[in-house]
C-alpha cells in the first residue's frame, strides 16, 4: 500500500495574470511604439540607383532621385527619424568629401528637410565610407604601425558635422570611437551658431563581427587591418561605462550602444547608471541573421522581430535604430 505524498499547493500563482488577454495586456510592463524606431538610409551616388543589398534582404542603396519614394514610405508608417550614411562616387586619404556641402547626405538631408519637414534626420558622422583605406579617419604612422590619427580627426570631425548641421540635420551622431569626439564637434557647433543640434553619440560602439553586411552596404570595409584600436572590445563592460561617462561630460545629448542584441547588458547598465536618453543599434548582422531564418522558414519574423525589439525596451532603450522599422511599423499600425 502506497502512502499518498502530501504535495503542498502553490500559494504564489504568477499565471493569475496570465489568465485573459485583455488581463495580459493590463499588466504588460514594456510596449513597442512606432514613435521608438529610427529608419537607416544608404544613400549611394549616381542615378536611378535602388539595389538591394545582398546580405541585407528587403534594404537598398539609394541613388538621391529614388529617395522620394523611401521617405514617403517612412512618412506615411509614421517613423519619427531616419540616419543617413553616405557612398560617395571618390574617396581620399582624409575623407574630405564628408564636409563637403555639396556632399551626397549634405544633398540627401536638404532633400528629406525639403520633403518631408518634421521628419528627424539623424547624420552618422565618420569617415569611413569617405577615406580610401575605410578607416574612420586619416591615418599616421605610429613608430611603424599605420593607426588613424585621433588628435588629427577631431577638427575634421568637427567640419563635418558643421557642414550637416547647414544642411538642414537634427541630430548628429558621430559613430568613430575618437578620445575627445564629442567635445570637438560640440564646440565646433556651437561655434558655428548650432549650439541647439543634439549629439547623439556612439559611445559604446564595440569592434563586431556584426557589422559585415551594413560594410557591404556602405562599401566601408577597411583596406587593412580592422578597428579594434578604435572600437571597444566586447568583453568589456566597465569600460563602456567609462566611455559613456566621458560622452555625457563632453556634451552628448543622447547615448548609443551598439550592436544590441549582444550587449543588452550594456543598455541596461548604461539606462540605470546615467538615466540619460539611450538608443541601441540592431546592426545589420541581427537584421541577416533574422532574415536568414525567416526565410528558410526555421522562424517567424514577425514574432521574432517584436520579440527582440521588445527586449530592447526592457533592456532600457529609448530609440531603436533597425532596418525592421518599416515592417515593424507595418505590423504595430495592424494591430
Ligand atoms: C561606421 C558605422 C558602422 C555602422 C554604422 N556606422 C560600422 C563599422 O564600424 O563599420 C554599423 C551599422 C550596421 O552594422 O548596421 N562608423
Ligand atoms: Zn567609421
Amino acid at each position: 500500500m502506497m502512502a499518498e505524498l502530501p504535495t503542498p499547493l502553490p500559494e504564489r500563482r504568477p499565471r493569475r495574470l496570465r489568465s485573459h488577454p485583455k488581463l495580459r495586456d493590463l499588466v504588460r510592463e514594456n510596449r513597442l511604439t512606432v514613435d521608438d524606431l529610427v529608419y537607416p538610409l544608404f544613400i549611394y551616388h549616381g542615378e536611378n540607383v535602388r539595389r538591394e543589398i545582398g546580405s541585407m534582404p528587403g534594404q537598398y542603396q539609394l541613388s538621391l532621385d529614388r529617395l522620394p519614394e523611401a521617405i514617403a514610405e517612412v512618412q506615411s508608417l509614421g517613423i519619427p527619424g531616419v540616419i543617413l550614411f553616405g557612398i560617395p562616387d571618390s574617396k581620399d586619404a582624409t575623407g574630405s568629401g564628408a564636409c563637403d556641402d555639396g556632399g551626397i547626405v549634405q544633398e540627401a538631408t536638404r532633400l528629406i528637410k525639403r520633403l518631408a519637414p518634421e521628419l528627424l534626420v539623424i547624420i552618422d558622422v565618420c569617415f569611413c565610407e569617405y577615406t580610401d583605406h575605410g578607416h574612420c579617419g586619416p591615418l599616421s604612422d605610429h613608430g611603424g604601425r599605420i593607426d588613424v590619427d585621433n588628435d588629427a580627426t577631431l577638427p575634421l570631425l568637427a567640419e563635418q558635422a558643421v557642414s550637416h548641421a547647414r544642411a538642414g540635420a537634427d541630430i548628429v551622431a558621430p559613430s568613430g570611437m575618437m578620445d575627445g569626439m564629442i567635445r570637438a564637434i560640440r564646440h565646433g557647433l556651437d561655434r558655428a551658431g548650432f549650439n541647439g543640434l543634439p549629439i547623439l553619440s556612439y559611445a559604446a560602439k564595440f569592434a563586431s563581427g556584426y557589422y559585415g553586411p551594413f560594410r557591404d552596404a556602405a562599401e566601408s570595409t577597411p583596406s587593412f587591418g580592422d578597428r579594434r584600436t578604435y572600437q571597444m572590445d566586447p568583453a568589456n563592460g566597465d569600460e563602456a561605462m567609462r566611455e559613456v561617462a566621458i560622452d555625457l561630460d563632453e556634451g552628448a545629448d543622447m547615448v548609443m550602444v551598439k550592436p544590441a542584441l549582444a550587449y543588452m547588458d550594456i543598455v541596461r547598465r548604461v539606462k540605470e547608471r546615467f538615466g540619460v536618453p539611450t538608443a541601441v543599434y540592431n546592426v545589420s548582422g541581427e537584421y541577416a541573421m533574422i532574415k536568414a531564418a525567416a526565410r528558410n522558414g526555421w522562424i517567424d519574423e514577425r514574432r521574432v522581430v517584436l520579440e527582440t525589439l521588445t527586449g530592447f525596451k526592457r533592456a532600457g532603450a529609448d530609440i531603436i535604430i533597425t532596418y525592421h522599422a518599416l515592417d515593424v511599423a507595418r505590423w504595430l499600425h495592424q494591430d
